[in-house]
């Protein structure tokens, strides 16, 4: 799964793929498996960056479309996708993005390591699109950071919301500011739930003895004993 997941690459290795190399593994991978048969399935990335995800589920037969914030990972992203997926610059929690989006319905609705930056208001409203762009018998995905993550720093308050500076690399421009969100695990299963989204699988991703051994160089002991990343599975509210 890797090795595919890198094959999908761009050639100018970028920041942000570095960076990522552990979720690269841990939720990416999985997102794609959980997902399963997506043949002639319509899938929305929401934050699909440089499109690795979106490429791997088009390769699988998927009609997909992804959607950035930022134009330059739109930018990268269509240019490396031979495979007719359809990439729109806009904010996951943009009113306007069913409007943008021309009004499609989705099968499947994914968001990959793209939700933590966001705190609890743009959440709802990310929400709030989600739940307007699924068909009704739709699936949302949501694979993120582990809200037990900022565990290991002292002195952390677990049930605060609150933010730490995050960059997101560029590989052509001044980095981008932006912000990390951490929210207690109640509040956001809490607005799914209050959404109407209906849990299906809660999935604490790590890594498995034949990852560690085929990986050394990515992941560590640690990835056996804690979870750093967190998969939510939602059938579309009714
Ligand atoms: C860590 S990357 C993950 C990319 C991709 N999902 C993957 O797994 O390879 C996060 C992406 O989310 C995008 N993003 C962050 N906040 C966003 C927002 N409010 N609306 C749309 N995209 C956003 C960022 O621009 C970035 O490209």
């Amino acid at each position: 799964m890797l090795e595919e997941y890198r094959g999908q690459q761009i050639n100018q290795r970028s920041m942000l793929d570095e960076a990522n190399i552990r979720s690269d593994v841990l939720v990416s991978g999985r997102v794609v498996e959980l997902l399963g048969d997506v043949n002639e399935l319509s899938v929305l990335e929401l934050g699909s960056g440089n499109g690795k995800v979106a490429r791997m589920l088009a390769q699988r037969g998927a009609h997909v479309t992804g959607v950035d914030l930022i134009q330059e990972q739109v930018d990268i992203a269509s240019a490396n996708s031979p495979r007719g997926i359809a990439y729109v610059q806009a904010d996951y929690a943009e009113v306007k993005l069913p409007e943008l989006l021309q009004g499609a319905k989705f099968d499947r609705v994914i968001a990959v390591m793209a939700f933590f930056y966001s705190g609890s208001d743009k959440i709802a409203q990310a929400l709030v699109n989600v739940k307007k762009l699924l068909k009704p018998d739709g699936v949302f995905i949501l694979g993120t950071a582990s809200p037990y993550r900022g565990l290991k720093k002292d002195g952390f308050d677990y049930f605060q919301e609150q933010e730490s500076d995050a960059v997101l690399p560029s590989m052509t421009n001044e980095p981008f500011k932006t912000r990390y969100v951490h929210l207690p695990l109640q509040d956001l299963l809490t607005q799914c739930l209050a959404h109407g989204f209906v849990l299906s699988r809660l999935i604490e991703p790590h890594a498995t003895a034949e990852e560690l051994q085929r990986y050394p160089q990515i992941l560590s002991e640690e990835d056996l004993l804690r979870p750093d990343y967190l998969i939510l599975e939602f059938k579309a509210p009714k």
